[in-house]
């Protein structure tokens, strides 16, 4: 694992970038796992100012999840924030970017389907993170076990209470999400994990203390190329 230190969150971001477009410039038709939340959004700004530098016209994506019952056409879903923080910067053709269906009746049709096209894809090759304050990656909330591949979950209050901030009526945010499992993120070929200065107790928790599901993102001590970027106090 490689813990690198940062000053200050713009320094996050323009690390995060660069590790990001490099992994473009060595493997033009990589896939990448891509990450939401307000801790990425600095590095999807600096990707989308330098997007002369670097085509993604080959780069397929995996977002790591989705809320049920929010569909493109919302403003709160997942796939409109990445379309308005990425996706419409760059030069990447919209077809090649995937996001969990939170919109299917059939929500362990839609998981299982996440799940095969994770696999179809030939895996990860370089996995962007953020954590929640408990710990969380992607929606994998504290369990009794590492769920290893896509599935529904209901929401902590702990993340519904710090991802209200991002819906213009917090009372709408939904419940229930769809997230990757565990079993893409550490098969990934790499991973980058992302935590601003707030997350300084949870993410020496999670580096440092014993591997529980009850902090996901302990997991991640497991990975065998681990690259955390984060914000010193
Ligand atoms: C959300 C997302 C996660 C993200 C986490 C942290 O719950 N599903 O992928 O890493 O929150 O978000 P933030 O970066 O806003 O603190």
């Amino acid at each position: 694992m490689r813990v690198l230190t940062v000053q200050n969150n713009e320094e996050m971001a323009q690390k995060a970038a660069d590790i990001l477009l490099a992994q473009v410039i060595l493997k033009p038709d990589c896939v990448l796992g891509l990450a939401t939340g307000s801790t990425p959004l600095g590095a999807y700004r600096s990707m989308a100012a330098r997007n002369k530098e670097v085509s993604f016209a080959q780069v397929k994506t995996v977002n790591l999840d989705e809320y049920c019952g929010l569909d493109a056409t919302s403003p709160d879903s997942y796939v409109s924030y990445m379309r308005e923080n990425l996706f419409s910067h760059i030069d990447i053709d919209i077809a090649n970017t995937y996001l969990p269906d939170g919109m299917q009746e059939d929500v362990s049709a839609a998981c299982n389907a996440y799940t095969a096209l994770i696999a179809r894809l030939g895996g990860i090759d370089l996995q962007l993170l953020g954590i929640g304050h408990n710990g969380h990656i992607g929606f994998n909330e504290p369990d009794t076990v590492f769920q290893m591949d896509t599935h529904c979950v209901t929401l902590s209050k702990s993340t519904l209470d710090a991802n209200a901030v991002h819906f213009a009526r917090p009372a709408d945010m939904p419940k229930k999400a769809i997230t990757m499992g565990m079993r893409p993120i550490m098969q990934a070929e790499r991973v980058l994990l992302l935590a601003g200065k707030e997350k300084q107790s949870i993410l020496q928790e999670a580096l440092y203390g014993p591997v529980t599901p009850q902090v996901p993102a302990s997991i991640l001590q497991l990975h065998k190329h681990v690259i955390v970027i984060y914000v010193a106090a």
